[in-house]
């Protein structure tokens, strides 16, 4: 199968499962309802999903018992578009193509809309770790993996960072490094952990996986760094020129332009060896890497 036609089919499968955590059987209070179905329900790649579920493949896994916590993964990345869309941290105006949500729902209601996808996310997938007993250990360790790259540990860690050194300082290559691999990185190892940990792997595995997403994460938000700079905002359905508005430390502000593409590059191809140990298997991230390296959305 080609790649388009599979990424397409992990995301339709995941669209759809998402709608079903806010149909009319979903008694959440309005306008939180609305709020936070505003923001999930505007596009976006689904990018930490796929991972998921791909991962999850990798070594034949059931994608049913995987599918919850792919689409909780998507819950929380999109919690963190709000929060870092608010004018206390990046004060953005356009986000997947649409309003920011504090724009269009106020700040508070945004900050609640947050909140609510990142616990919603959470008792999302520990209702579906109750449905399979028999692989408590494997859905303890994907939340687990999950919780520690959304926390302290990883995106909100990440953020802090990315915040407490914006406007000014001296420019730091190791700090710029810490910022990228866990405001963005850290969720994307987490999410291709998550869905691998689910089918028992042994530490080859796990670390092969690790590696690739280390790689491909650090790869992923230098290259959202270059296309603040050089991206196309219809494409990106977001503003660009924020980095420097904000004065972000950023990959390209460091180094410039040709300096961060050429560590795009090698971060893919060193992410591609890592998972080479899978053979065929994994011939659907290796290809997710490269497109991920030339992405221009
Ligand atoms: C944007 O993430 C924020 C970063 C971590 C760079 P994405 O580029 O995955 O955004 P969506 O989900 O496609 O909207
Ligand atoms: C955000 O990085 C990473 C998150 C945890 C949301 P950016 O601030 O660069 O993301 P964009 O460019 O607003 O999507
Ligand atoms: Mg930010
Ligand atoms: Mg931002
Ligand atoms: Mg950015």
């Amino acid at each position: 199968m080609d790649f388009k036609t599979t990424y397409d089919g992990y995301v339709r499968i995941v669209e759809a499962a998402l709608g079903t955590y806010f149909d009319d059987t979903a008694e959440i209070a309005e306008p939180l309802k609305s709020a936070m179905g505003y923001s999930l329900f505007s596009g976006g790649k689904r990018l930490r999903p796929v991972l998921a579920l791909s991962a999850n493949a990798l070594l034949g896994g059931d994608a049913n018992e995987a599918l919850p916590v792919a689409c909780a993964l998507e819950m929380i990345h999109t919690y963190s578009l709000i929060h870092d869309d608010l004018p206390a941290m990046d004060d953005d105006d356009l986000r997947r193509g649409r309003p920011t949500n504090h724009k269009v729902f106020g700040e508070g209601m945004a900050v609640l809309a947050g909140d609510g996808l990142l616990s919603y996310a959470f008792e999302i997938m520990l209702g579906n770790a109750l449905k399979y007993p028999d692989n408590a250990q494997g859905h303890l360790l994907a939340i687990r993996q999950v919780a520690s790259g959304a926390g302290v540990f990883g995106m909100v860690g990440g953020q802090c960072m990315d915040l407490y050194c914006q406007d000014g300082g001296e420019a730091d290559g190791k700090v710029l490094e810490f910022i990228h691999r866990n405001k963005t990185g850290a969720m994307i190892v987490s999410s291709l952990l998550s869905g691998l940990y689910l089918c028992s792997p042994d530490e080859t595995q796990s670390g092969a996986v690790r590696a690739y997403g280390s790689d491909v994460g650090l790869a992923f938000q230098i290259t959202d760094d270059i296309l603040d700079v050089v991206g196309d905002a219809k494409k990106l359905g977001k503003h660009t020129g924020s980095d420097a508005r904000a004065k972000k430390l950023t990959y390209p502000a460091l180094y410039g332009l040709d300096a961060a593409r050429k560590k795009v590059d090698e971060l893919v191809g060193s992410a591609r060896a890592h998972i080479s140990c899978f053979g065929e298997k994994a011939a659907f991230l290796t290809e997710l890497a490269a497109v991920l390296g030339r992405r221009e959305s």
